[in-house]
């Protein structure tokens, strides 16, 4: 399986013309290493329709979605909608959106079937906030549980799961990447509660990526020793020489 590499860029940058010039850098590090690495880009949504014009290999990918298909849902945006804009896939659970806005386990839930209702394929996101603790395979177990609850054997495997501890994401005070060694632990005790829901083959069939302060020095450690399948990238997103060679090494 490919690595997927997805650059979540948040509330950024500032203008349309900003993000399709970004794509457009971004889809040459695509093309150029398409047969290797599968690139998504997650812009903030009114920029969707001018960074999926900037795109051909790249994928289009949307940092949210609401479970309902239409309605009185004031600024929400379904997946229905988001579907016309050939979003592929849905970054769903961001400790961003757990933390500052609420969104509970349940939530997340609901977004992660709407999505797949629609044929886009969820990142759900999933990961503790304190770096020590003896609670962390609770809180992780915890969530990944809920996402993946009533989501039916049969499509299990087109969930992609970003294990982002908060601690190591760029913008909490005092971050740190996390060693790939931990990061294999996790993925083994993510890949075990999939194996208890699913079953070993629908297990192994999703994909666990890694998220939190990924960049052009560490990436390799990740996809190696932490035997992940891809990287949700932040800040060096929107880096792309960086993320160019993250691209790169990704498919080497
Ligand atoms: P970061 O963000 O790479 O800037 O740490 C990752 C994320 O929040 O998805």
């Amino acid at each position: 399986m490919k690595p997927l590499i997805i650059a979540n860029w948040k509330m950024n940058p500032d203008s349309p013309g900003r993000a399709s010039a970004l794509a457009a850098k971004i889809e040459r590090a695509a093309r150029a290493h398409q047969k290797k690495v599968e690139i998504v880009i997650a812009p903030p949504f009114p920029f969707l329709p001018a960074v999926g014009g900037a795109i051909r290999i790249a994928r289009l990918g949307a940092q949210d979605l609401f479970w309902e298909d239409k309605g009185a849902y004031t600024g929400e945006v379904s997946g229905h909608q988001l579907k016309h804009l050939r979003v592929a896939y849905a970054i769903i659970g961001h400790s961003e959106r757990r933390m500052y806005f609420g969104e509970t386990d349940e939530a997340v839930n609901k977004k992660i079937r709407s999505a797949l209702a629609e044929g886009i394929t969820p990142i759900v996101c999933v990961g503790e906030r304190e770096r020590d603790g003896n609670n962390i395979p609770e809180i992780v177990g915890k969530q990944v549980e809920a996402a993946f609850s009533r989501v039916a054997a049969s499509v299990a495997p087109g969930v992609v799961v970003a294990y982002e501890p908060v601690w190591a994401i760029s913008t909490t005070p005092g971050a740190r990447p996390d060693t790939p060694e931990s990061a294999l632990g996790a993925r083994v005790f993510i890949k075990k509660i999939l194996s208890g829901l699913y079953g070993r083959r629908t297990a192994d069939a999703a994909r666990i990526i890694y998220g939190g302060s990924v960049n052009a020095e560490n990436i390799q450690g990740f996809l190696r020793e932490g035997m992940m399948q891809g990287a949700l990238v932040g800040g060096a997103s929107l880096r792309p020489a960086e993320f160019s060679s993250i691209v790169e090494q990704a498919g080497s």
